[in-house]
């Protein structure tokens, strides 16, 4: 039997029969365990960090917990894990915070399969900075972000690297490994956004070779909010905007005001829920690798159902064609737009997004303009019946 659908269904409050939840991309659902972490964190004594008393106590644990858990989710040294509101957000601040290192003549590679959450804060800065800008491209006909063009983008005025783990839109896994080495090779950083990825595959951010790594709790169990993982020495070197009484300190220096310690508190639990789904592990790294796997392997299964229930249908084209990507898919329907393909569909109760998604470059490489395509997303807690049941509604709209 497998470990995840139906066996974990009952983990989570918000799901029922009756509405089939196919948006995972957009954020998934919570567990109950998550939740009342939360709440028992909001519940208690708390103050500012501190060690001299309980509330000073709380705070601190909380602190210091989630970045033991969210480096073991990466595969990250915790004392370089920082939390930001959001991953745009964080990008933001170190887009800025970089730029300060940034001279004319200098330049910066962004990827053109990315979320704008990697993209527009870059161009910002680097307008600012007065650095060049170069585009790596998505091959249209094979949905990939072939490597070897970083080859002739990359040169040794290159002082960034700005590239997705997985495409939200499309789900294309590039082969960030090759890229990062490229960009090492001339001293530039990688920035890698993972909030994709991490939702749907174990993370190593060294074998990723991974400068900077962003990731988001919400897109796996948690609450809302985002993180980064860096190598301390690496955060040492950079010097945010800060208030002056607030720590020199990393990753405390990049950490503004006060910080949410009961959601800090619930994506602890959302992580140490990922463990507790694995079979096998001693450690919670061990555990998170191989529940990760796992998941991902469930989820990939889901995905071929639906992908050859689609293939049968007149009409309906996709786009996620990458050798190495995750479950998420991008369709067209002939005839309808989008936003129909979407309205139809939550006729039949499941519940499915259409649009760019923030990844306004590929669909223009792929012809789709901002209309964009309808996007299914799987989560664990997906099932097999919930994959037939959206094959058969994609049947009908069709008229198949
Ligand atoms: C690939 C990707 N990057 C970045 C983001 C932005 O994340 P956040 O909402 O934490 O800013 C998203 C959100 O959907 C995303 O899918």
């Amino acid at each position: 039997m497998s470990l995840f659908g139906s066996a974990i269904r009952s983990d989570f409050p918000a799901l029922s029969d009756e509405l089939v939840l196919l948006d995972a991309p957009g954020g998934t659902q919570m567990p109950a365990v998550v939740a009342e972490r939360i709440a028992q964190t909001a519940t208690s004594a708390i103050s500012n960090r501190s060690r001299g008393s309980l509330p000073g106590r709380n705070a601190d644990d909380a602190v210091l917990e989630f970045r033991a858990a969210a480096a073991d989710l990466l595969g990250a040294d915790p004392a370089g894990i920082v939390h930001g509101r959001s991953a745009t957000q964080l990008t933001f601040d170190f887009s800025r915070a970089l730029a300060k290192q940034w001279a004319e003549g200098d330049n910066i590679v962004l990827s053109g399969l990315d979320h704008d959450c990697n993209v527009a804060p870059w161009l910002l800065a680097a307008e600012c900075a007065g650095v060049e800008v170069r585009w790596a491209r998505i091959d249209p006909d094979t949905s990939e972000l072939p490597v070897g063009q970083y080859e002739r983008l990359v040169d040794a005025r290159t002082r960034l690297v700005a590239v997705g783990a997985a495409s939200n839109l499309i789900g294309t896994q590039p082969n960030i490994a090759a890229i990062s080495a490229i960009a090492h090779a001339v001293g530039a950083l990688t920035y890698v956004d993972g909030v994709h990825y991490t939702a749907h595959v174990p993370v190593d951010v060294r074998a990723l070779g991974a400068d900077f790594f962003i990731a988001s709790s919400y897109k796996l169990f948690g609450p809302h909010f985002g993180m980064l993982a860096a190598a301390p020495e690496l955060l040492e070197q950079i010097h945010p905007d800060k208030l002056r009484p607030s720590p020199e300190s990393v990753p405390e220096r990049f950490e503004l005001g006060t910080l949410p310690y009961e959601a800090l508190a619930g994506a602890t639990a959302a992580i140490d829920y990922v463990a507790s789904l694995a079979d096998e592990g001693e450690s919670r790294r061990e555990r998170i690798v191989s529940a990760m796997r796992a998941m991902d392997e469930y989820e990939l299964e889901l995905r071929g159902v639906i992908e050859r229930g689609l293939a049968e249908l007149p009409g309906v084209t996709g786009y996620s064609r990458a050798e190495s990507r995750t479950s998420t898919l991008l369709v067209t329907v002939d005839g309808f737009t989008p936003i129909e393909v979407e309205a139809r569909l939550r006729d039949s109760g499941l519940i499915a997004q259409a649009g760019h998604f923030y990844a306004i470059e590929p669909c223009t490489d792929l012809g789709l303009g901002a209309e964009g395509g309808v996007r299914f997303g799987l989560a664990p807690y997906n099932t097999l019946a919930e994959a037939e049941r959206l094959v058969a509604a994609m049947r009908e709209i069709v008229g198949a």
